[in-house]
């Protein structure tokens, strides 16, 4: 069980935006565990499964007086953007939120090469948001993690039912890094100022492709995986029975082929300087979430 807050923990009290999804669950959950005052943002509150002493707040993005309402006695705020082509960035309008509440910290989540011009459009999603941190006169730390070990669980019912996976790029490698790891390393930029002003580029301690995940996945099951490379015309139709516009997936696809092409294979230190151990392994991730690879109903997870 938590510690109770003491009372500095009281009057720090940190909102959680992106608080139902994969990264801020875990920084919600992680915050919570440690006995410090959280309000999770989400659209829809009865929905959110949070720990009991969490406090709960209905808002959405698109409705400034309910970003303003949430913002009212934060003294952190955790930044989760989801960006899309054609999407308003939404990162500047919570900043300047965060500015008129007197939020003093700001953590963003990012990603991986933003602002790298070798990745054009596909990098671009977070500079503004990014650039809106920086300028918000807060002290702020600015996460850009690599690939989650979660994406996999886009595979789990391929897996359950003994149908090959997909696989989108290749054998380029990525510094595929636990969710939990990244939610570590907001924590502690939220909670200490020694993280101001810092960039963390957020990684596994190795590189990996599609392939070897199913591999490690195989073996951790002690079944075969079997493998479904697919063609850039059956991406595209995979993509478009989605649902995603035209521009999307051509962002999409640009971004598949970077990695394909060995683009983001890089790994980085950060997670072992901000924490102080090495960060956790993909076969670590996969032990701790076999159940939504097996059952039916263990795919209820968070990270
Ligand atoms: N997946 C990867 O490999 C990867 C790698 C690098 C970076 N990233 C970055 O990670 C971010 C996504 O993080 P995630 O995977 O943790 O998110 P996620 O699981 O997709 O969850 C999205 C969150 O955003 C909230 N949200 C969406 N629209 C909202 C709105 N209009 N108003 C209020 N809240 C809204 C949702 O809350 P409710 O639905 O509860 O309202 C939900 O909590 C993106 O910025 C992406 O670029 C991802």
């Amino acid at each position: 069980m938590a510690a109770a807050p003491d009372h500095t923990r009281l009057e720090f009290m940190i909102l959680v935006t992106g608080a139902t999804g994969t990264i801020g669950g875990a920084v919600v959950r992680q915050l919570a565990g440690r006995g410090e005052r959280v309000r999770a943002f989400t659209r829809n509150p009865q929905a959110a499964r949070m720990p009991d002493e969490v406090e709960v707040v209905r808002g959405d993005y698109t409705d400034p007086p309910s970003v303003a309402a949430a913002m009212a006695g934060a003294r952190a705020v955790f930044l989760v953007n989801v960006p899309a082509p054609g999407r308003p960035d939404t990162d500047a309008a919570l900043v300047a939120a965060a500015r008129s509440a007197g939020v003093s910290r700001l953590v963003k989540l990012s990603a991986i090469g933003t602002g790298d011009p070798a990745l054009r459009d596909f990098a671009n999603w977070h500079v503004p948001g990014e650039r809106a941190v920086r300028e918000s006169g807060t002290t702020w730390t600015i996460l850009r993690p690599s690939a989650f070990a979660s994406n996999t669980l886009a595979w789990a019912e391929a897996i359950r039912t003994g149908e090959p996976v997909p696989i989108r790029t290749g054998t380029g490698r990525q510094g595929v890094i636990d969710p939990r790891d990244i939610a570590a390393v907001a924590v502690e930029a939220l909670l200490s100022a020694e993280h101001a002003g810092q960039v963390y580029t957020l990684t596994g301690s190795e590189a990996l492709s599609e392939p070897d995940q199913a591999g490690v996945l195989a073996t951790e099951l002690g079944r075969p995986v079997a493998l479904a490379p697919l063609s850039r015309e059956a991406v595209l139709a995979h993509l478009r029975a989605r649902g995603m516009s035209e521009e999307y997936i051509e962002v999409v696809m640009r971004g598949s082929e970077f990695i394909r092409d060995g683009g983001n294979t890089t790994v980085t230190d950060d997670v072992r300087r901000v924490l102080g151990r090495a960060p956790r392994t993909y076969a670590q991730w996969v032990r701790d979430h076999l159940a939504a690879f097996t059952d039916e109903n263990g795919g209820a997870f968070a990270t």
